[in-house]
């Protein structure tokens, strides 16, 4: 969740690093802070609140070094304060590190170092593991050169439980980091006569596009002019170098206001992107290269089971919806928080996917491994190459949609849908769906960039609505069927950026409990679709007028709503079923977005949230 940057090279360091930290305040954001050694020591500044207010104290400090470390804090072990944000400095003052993740038995190893002399300045386990890298690197004051920090490093984390991501400087070899992580993201930048390592890519890519991506247990030793990675038990192994295949300008936010505003009006690339080259071609269903799973094998699946969090967890909703519809094969969904402690049944021909945009969503992650370890096949979709959901499934499906920065998940999620979608279109031709019943639903997904263009045109309609919502203080989503799901994503995103309370229900549940919340100061938002599910939806629609309820009905065109239901209506195109969740999103968005910024709200850094959660 935390933030990480490290710099060694020619350049000034600071204000590379601080770039850096720009770009990943998205994933976490209450303090931030930056080192560089000094000398005799170490030049430290660090302040509470945004990356904004460190620049600023920043300039105050004689930042001058080359190399240096710089980290974004979101908390976990110690309020929120200057003093608990990082990068820590050991008490003999000869080590910096900056840390993301948990350090589990961290009151035992800061009672050894108080027994050994050892003084805290923090509330953070952090600094206790900063204090046993200077405990271990005082021990080792034998080795010589090169692998002094790096031994140091090695013995301290033999004796460390949890997770980490660490980077970590010594006062005696002023150019050399030394980074390690064990369930917490980094990835190497090998640039020209200098390197770099961050949490994220999105801080290395102005520099270099050649990067590593450090495995578990892995660790790795920069100087501006060398790179080498070894592991936590053994000696120097190979590094693999890839290509990251966006730039800087897609992290960038251009002309739009916010990255949520960017990324909503980037959807129909994004789904454009996403389905390139996976569609067959007689133009009659689904291709995904990387399942690593004939048809045959595929074929023989019996049941799914779909584990994610957040966002993604709507995705997964629909994607049963869709499968059970057009494949006609039993799907479960579970929080993948739920999953890895529930021990449940499990029918052994099941076929595992964890949907996860970053990829590293911890939860998600131990999901997987706890499918892993009970011998089921498991299989991804994500949007971040390389990440260690990517590396550590059996295959998977890329989202292809670039970089999300804005904390609350929209292109992600509309590409998620697509990808559930594409699914049940490729399970469903292995068995029962026809040519013809293909070929319409191939023709359909291929147009749904277009009728997302259209809804977005909606833009300045939506707007209006949300000016007269946004002081209201609660909201209901009703919708049904692949809409509930969509109903839920609704209130999710309200919640996460206007800090509305909102819920999302199945329209006819409403009258089971939610219904007691209607008022005139508590409005609906209705989704209406045509078919056996129209009277219905229709019916909970009065129920809730009766109640002097206001309602804001996103009804698909051609539809006639009684005279006054609805006292806001939003059109969208009448779809295939398999692309109406993606349309119907799109309204539901724009009214969150809308509502946030009359509220003036923190789009893109919404309070308390990260964009990914690296912690349990
Ligand atoms: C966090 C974010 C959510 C996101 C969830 C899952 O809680 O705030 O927006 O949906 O993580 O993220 P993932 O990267 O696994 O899709």
């Amino acid at each position: 969740m935390c933030g990480i940057v490290g710099y060694t090279g020619k350049q000034k360091a600071a204000p590379l690093i601080l770039e850096g930290l720009k770009r990943l305040e998205y994933r976490g954001y209450d303090s931030a802070g930056v080192a560089v050694p000094a000398g005799d020591h170490f030049n430290v500044a660090k302040k509470t609140g945004r990356v904004a207010n460190l620049e600023t104290i920043a300039a105050r400090h004689k930042l001058l070094g080359h190399c240096g470390i710089g980290h974004t804090r979101w908390a976990t072990h110690g309020g929120v304060t200057d003093a608990n944000a990082h990068p820590h400095v050991s008490s003999d003052g000869k080590i910096a590190l900056i840390h993301n993740g948990v350090i589990e038995n961290f009151t035992s190893v800061k009672k050894f170092l108080l027994e050994k002399g050892f003084t805290f300045q923090s509330e953070t386990d952090t600094e206790a593991l900063c204090n046993l890298v200077a405990y271990h690197y005082a021990k080792e004051a034998m080795v010589e050169g090169d692998s002094r920090l790096l031994e140091s490093v090695r013995k301290t984390l033999r004796h460390i439980e949890g997770t980490y991501g660490i980077v970590v400087l010594s006062l005696d070899m002023p150019d050399e980091l030394v980074c390690a992580r064990k369930g917490s993201p980094l990835i190497l930048g090998i640039g020209d006569g200098e390197n770099l390592v961050a949490s994220d890519v999105s801080a290395l890519v102005s520099r270099t596009q050649n990067v590593v991506y450090l495995k578990d247990g892995e660790l790795a030793r920069l100087t501006p002019d060398s790179f080498s990675l070894s592991t936590i038990n053994e000696g120097e192994i190979e590094a693999v170098i890839d290509t990251v295949t966006w730039s800087i300008t897609d992290a960038e936010m251009g002309a739009y206001a916010h990255f949520m505003e960017k990324e909503i009006f980037e959807q129909p690339l994004a789904l454009e992107n996403t389905m390139r080259g996976r569609f067959s071609e007689d133009g009659s269903t689904a291709l995904f290269g990387g399942l690593n799973l004939s048809a045959a094998e595929f074929r023989q699946i019996d049941r799914f089971m779909f584990c994610a969090c957040g966002t993604a967890w709507h995705a997964c909703l629909v994607t049963e919806h869709l499968i059970e519809r057009f494949a006609r094969v039993p799907v479960e969904v579970d929080y993948a928080s739920e999953f890895r402690y529930r021990n449940a049944p499990l029918h052994p021909n099941t076929l595992f996917f964890f949907m996860s945009q970053s990829g590293e969503t911890i939860d998600t992650l131990a999901a997987l491994r706890e499918a892993k370890r009970k011998g089921f096949r498991v299989l991804a979709v994500n949007n971040v190459v390389g990440s260690t959901i990517a590396r550590e499934t059996d295959g998977g499906i890329y989202q292809h949609v670039g970089p999300e920065i804005g904390v609350a998940s929209t292109k992600a999620f509309t590409s998620q849908l697509l990808i559930g979608a594409m699914m049940a279109l490729y399970i469903g031709r292995m068995r029962d769906m026809s040519f013809s019943d293909g070929a319409a639903y191939v023709a359909a997904l291929k147009g749904a960039p277009d009728l997302v263009r259209t809804v977005l045109q909606q833009a300045p309609h939506i707007r209006k609505i949300a000016e007269r919502f946004s002081t209201y203080t609660d909201m209901l989503f009703l919708g049904r069927l692949s809409l509930f799901p969509i109903a839920l994503e609704g209130a999710l995103k309200l919640k996460e950026i206007s800090y509305l309370h909102a819920e999302g229900y199945p329209a006819a549940e409403m009258k089971h409990g939610p219904i007691a919340l209607i008022s005139e100061r508590c409005p609906s938002v209705f989704f209406v679709t045509k078919g056996e599910m129209f009277p219905k939806v229709v019916s909970s629609m009065q129920e809730v007028k009766a109640r002097k309820g206001l309602i804001i009905a996103i009804c698909t065109e051609g539809l006639e709503l009684p005279d006054g239901l609805a006292d806001e209506l939003i059109v969208i195109p009448d779809c295939h079923e398999a692309v109406l969740p993606i349309v119907a999103t799109i309204p539901v968005q724009l009214l969150s977005y809308y509502i946030a910024v009359n509220r003036g709200c923190d789009v893109d850094k919404p309070r308390n949230l990260a964009k990914s959660v690296t912690v349990e």
